[in-house]
């Protein structure tokens, strides 16, 4: 029996619960929070769409650890969003406290789960939570990669008006002001991207990538992105399930000589499967995308030894 936590029901997690189980890969979705009635409610609302939309899985709401007991993935988005003018990273203190709580929970009821970290900063969010679990590195990741792609090859489109998923594109490195674009390995239709489009272009669709998600804040004010984050978020625990083992999705993993880069969770192409990420995918890089990914990996690892040097 597959069983998929997701904690947090706000806006990522119901939406990501949802997805998930209109998937129709798990037996269960649980749904946790600390507001009482929030998740029990969402879960009866997806619950009833299930005639509407075909799928079996079912959905429970839940206050109690005891209830996401045996998942085999879980998803974590609990923690504060941004509001308009800040970044990521001025939500450390505050989204550390939570994820860390959050993660020695779960680390206890489902010591064999593959953690799917979505809180923000994302990066240093992930870490902390394979520290907290002490779980292997292969069973912590962080969703970020799918995301930014996704939003750079929808920019793509929209530049070229053509079908979003007829673009390939990936973002590697942080979920931040480090984030690596790869034009080089970009395609549309099969094509190379920088045949279709001018370098300042290139640049202008890039610059956007990496700041709309606050762009997105910036039109909500209150709370940052969902649909998207959620989506992506959903495809990482569907890949999980499916175990196909073909699936190549940029996320923030732990790596282990790659690109010259050690210990350190950065983002980069992997294969996820049963059991989290089965191996990390070099892509061919030119030195100055190495160098791009090397900066966004030392930024995101001195984030990470203050986050260490404030828990110890
Ligand atoms: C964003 C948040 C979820 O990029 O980090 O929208």
């Amino acid at each position: 029996m597959s069983k998929v936590t997701v904690v947090g029901a706000g806006n990522v997690g119901s939406n990501a619960a949802r997805r998930v189980a209109e998937s129709n890969l798990a037996d269960e979705v649980v749904m946790i929070d600390i507001v009482e009635g929030l998740p029990q409610g969402l879960a009866l609302d997806i619950n009833h769409s299930a005639p509407v939309v075909g799928f079996e899985t079912r959905v429970r709401g839940t206050n109690d650890y005891a209830d996401t007991a045996g998942s085999e993935v879980v998803v974590i988005t609990a923690g504060r969003p941004r509001t308009p003018g800040m970044s990521r990273m001025d939500l450390l203190d505050v989204n550390s406290e939570i994820v860390g709580g959050v993660t020695q929970q779960i680390a206890e009821h489902s010591p064999d789960a593959v953690l799917i970290v979505v809180s923000n900063p994302l990066d240093e969010m992930t870490y902390l939570a394979s520290v907290v679990s002490g779980f292997p590195k292969e069973r912590v990741i962080g969703m970020a990669g799918v995301l930014d792609s996704a939003r750079l090859r929808f920019f793509i489109a929209e530049k070229l008006n053509v079908d979003p998923t007829s673009v390939e594109a990936m973002t590697l490195g942080s979920h931040g002001e480090q984030m690596v674009a790869l034009p080089r390995h970009a395609t549309v239709g099969g094509k190379p991207l920088p045949e279709l489009v001018s370098e300042e272009d290139l640049q202008q669709l890039f610059e956007r990538t990496r700041g709309a998600g606050g762009e997105i804040v910036g039109h909500l004010k209150k709370g940052s992105a969902f649909y998207a984050p959620a989506a992506s978020s959903a495809a990482m625990v569907t890949a999980i399930l499916a175990d196909d083992a073909g699936e190549v999705l940029p996320m923030s993993a732990w790596t282990t000589g790659q690109y010259g880069i050690s210990d350190v969770y950065l983002g980069v192409p992997g294969r996820l499967g049963k059991g989290g990420v089965q191996e990390i995918v070099e892509l061919e890089l030119n030195a100055d995308e190495i160098a791009q990914l090397t900066e966004a990996a030392e930024a995101i690892r001195a984030k990470c030894q203050e986050l260490d040097a404030r828990r110890s």
